[in-house]
């Protein structure tokens, strides 16, 4: 039976009315691809009504489908399942599209404005229902949402195959993605979106104050901290909603301005962001006071961030720290609000007229560029913080280019911080979830993790000894930051010796019945060897190679087969369609041996086909990492770059 009409309550958080870019034809088209999934008898009804979500929302979500039961992740043992493999990606699943954790949750986004779970309700409904049924010996394939369907395999192959936005590189371009996620057959994945891998904002917290906490550390002198000294960003969304947190982790002052009023009182109310301001004297006064008192405090500026990097300026107020984290992957829709406008203005420019709104933000990217490169001449440590800021601003002709007209003059957090510091020595964002859904069992696995990277850091080299004890100090504290929406889940940065040891031990403590259910692994996309993003995960790649994807694709095809539950790849995600190619895996630790033998071979491979492309590329701290693995495992033999003398040019 056709399910009823839904209300949409007037208090949920829709999603902007996307690109309205299909010809009529198109339009039908989308509207023939949308009814495909549906009986012939409901299509003279549906197609009406699918009509209206096209015109309304600029595409089709079919919100008459979407299930009324509650979404959110369950206790394993309460999905409906023949394999317990599926039933974690299930419980997955809804994690991503819980309202607690999703961003629009009717229209299936989970983070970044776009990133989707699956493109409509109907894609949902089918997948749950193939995942409910298939054995061990069957893979679900999904292709940008749509379960294509169940294909007998083996035991040992991935029970979910994803792939997210795959285009022929030729349409790979911005409105290539609106064409065709409105014709419905692709959708942008984000990064752990379409692969049901978000935690929350947990991740983001953890990965912002490693970046915060290691950039000071870079321009501190000795015997001084961070009290006291200026963070200034903006952005108080999905994710940049996490630098207040971690500026205030990082023990400095965090001032993040944020345009729209209702994202940074919502901050505000969470207690992510101390305190907020909207009037520039009040900020300014309040600015040098907590400098005076050396304050660990987060303000937010309700207002453009163009105008603090303009204010402070003329102000003589030093700024320590300086980075951007606007949506600039999405610099025409929103990710981007120009300077001297009003926020309410310019979302109407958006829908009514785009070619202004595109010009004024090219022409305040321009100013603040200007500005940022006045306060970097006073010292100020900028950094690109994987949003496409650099490469937006260098689009509008903002002043960004180094003197060689190829690099940025700013370092990506990658370049400089992520990258030689945690990347090349195999550091990565490495979580779990718990699957009974105890708080208890999330302690426990605390414990476990915090047991084993004790154990482990003693014969650990130096190099890495500082990124240990910064994580050591994370899992202590962990539980007190009260980090945890939607699932038990936790996030650490471990190498591939510390990822292995802990896993090892979450699998035993589930088989000796310890924990009180499986555990569920994955990590997020920006890692080591999952992510092809030259401007972002793989900035501190050298040789040439940072334009290739070979490493993301070898990464999920090597983990396919080494044991993941799912494995997914992605275009896009963070920087922006046909900018990136990221992929993840999911695995579920349920106790048995096979499960060891799989997270062992699985995680190896994951963390070092990133160090080993890195040491290609001749980076030394990778070079270092994967000799030192070479040593510990004796079936691992990688090609080792020669280190070419200056001089050998001399003569040519
Ligand atoms: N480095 C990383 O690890 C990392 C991780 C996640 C996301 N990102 C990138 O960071 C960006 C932000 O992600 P998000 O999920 O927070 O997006 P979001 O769209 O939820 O938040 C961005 C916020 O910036 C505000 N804003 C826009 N222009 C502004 C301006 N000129 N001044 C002040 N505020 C302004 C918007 O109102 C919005 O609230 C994205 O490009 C994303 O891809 C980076």
């Amino acid at each position: 039976m056709l399910p009823a009409l839904k209300e949409i309550p007037s208090s949920a958080n829709r999603a902007p009315k996307r690109k309205d870019i299909l010809s009529v034809d198109e339009k039908k088209l989308a509207i023939r691809n949308a009814l495909r999934y549906f009986p012939t008898k409901w299509h003279k009804e549906l197609a009406a009504e699918f009509k209206k979500e096209l015109d309304d929302y600029g595409r089709i979500y079919m919100f008459r489908f979407k299930p009324d039961y509650e979404i959110k992740a369950r206790p394993i043992s309460d999905y409906p399942a023949e394999s317990q493999q599926a039933a974690s990606i299930m419980l997955m699943i809804q994690n991503n599209l819980d309202p607690a954790v999703a961003q629009h949750p009717y229209e299936l986004i989970t983070y970044g404005g776009n990133g989707a779970v699956f493109q409509n309700w109907a894609q949902y409904l089918l997948t749950m229902q193939y995942l409910s049924e298939m054995t061990e010996e069957q893979t679900l394939h999904m292709y940008s949402g749509h379960p294509m369907g169940l294909f007998p395999s083996g035991k040992e192959a991935p029970r979910v195959v994803v792939t997210n936005g795959m285009m022929i590189p030729n349409y790979s371009k911005p409105d290539d993605l609106e064409k065709y996620n409105a014709l419905g057959v692709t959708q942008y994945g984000q990064m752990t979106a379409g692969s049901y891998m978000y935690i929350g904002p947990q991740g983001i917290v953890h990965g912002t104050t490693i970046t915060v906490m290691n950039a000071f550390r870079k321009r501190l002198k000795k015997g001084e901290t961070p009290k006291g000294k200026i963070f200034l960003t903006a952005g108080l969304g999905g994710m940049s909603g996490a630098q207040p947190k971690a500026g205030n982790i990082a023990e400095c002052i965090t001032i993040c301005a944020e345009v729209n009023d209702e994202a940074s009182s919502k901050r505000h109310e969470q207690g992510w962001v101390d305190e907020l301001i909207s009037d520039m004297d009040e900020l300014v006064r309040r600015t040098r006071i907590a400098m005076k008192n050396q304050e660990v405090v987060s303000i937010a500026y309700q207002g453009n961030v163009v105008d603090i990097w303009e204010r402070f300026y003329e102000e003589e107020i030093f700024i320590h720290l300086g980075s951007d984290q606007t949506s600039l992957h999405n610099p025409w829709s929103g990710g981007y609000y120009p300077a001297g406008i009003a926020y309410e203005e310019a979302t109407l420019l958006i829908k009514d007229n785009p070619s202004k709104f595109e010009e004024l933000v090219k022409e305040s990217l321009r100013r603040h560029a200007s500005a940022v490169n006045k306060h970097t001449e006073r010292g100020t440590y900028f950094f690109d913080y994987g949003n496409a800021f650099l490469l937006e601003s260098s689009r509008a002709g903002g002043n960004v280019m180094a003197e060689n007209g190829i690099d940025f003059k700013y370092p990506s957090y990658v370049q400089d911080i992520l990258g030689p510091m945690c990347f090349d020595y195999g550091f990565g964002p490495f979580r779990w979830v718990c699957a009974s859904g105890l708080p208890e069992d999330l302690d426990k696995t605390d414990d476990i993790a915090l047991r084993v990277m004790r154990e482990i850091k003693p014969t650990a080299p130096a190099e890495i000894q500082q990124q240990m004890q910064d994580n050591i100090q994370w899992i202590e504290d962990a539980k007190k930051n009260k980090l945890v929406v939607g699932s038990q889940a936790r996030i650490l940065y471990a190498d591939a010796e510390g990822r292995a040891k802990i896993a090892e031990e979450f699998n035993k403590a589930v088989n000796s019945g310890e924990l009180k259910a499986a555990v569920i692994l994955g990590r997020d996309h920006h890692d080591v060897s999952g992510t092809d993003s030259p401007f972002r995960e793989t900035s501190n790649i050298y040789d040439g190679s940072k334009f290739t994807a070979d490493m993301a694709i070898h990464n999920v095809i090597g983990d396919s087969f080494r044991g993941a539950t799912w494995v997914s790849i992605h275009n896009g995600g963070g920087v922006g369609w046909g900018e990136v190619m990221n992929g993840g895996f999911g695995m579920l630790l349920d106790g048995s041996a096979e499960a060891e033998v799989r997270l062992k071979n699985m995680l190896f491979y994951d963390v070092n086909n990133g160090i080993a492309r890195r040491s290609w590329a001749r980076n030394e701290e990778a070079l270092f990492a994967i000799k030192r693995e070479m040593e510990r495992t004796p079936g691992l033999k990688v090609t080792v770059a020669q280190i070419v003398d200056d001089s050998v040019f001399d003569s040519l």
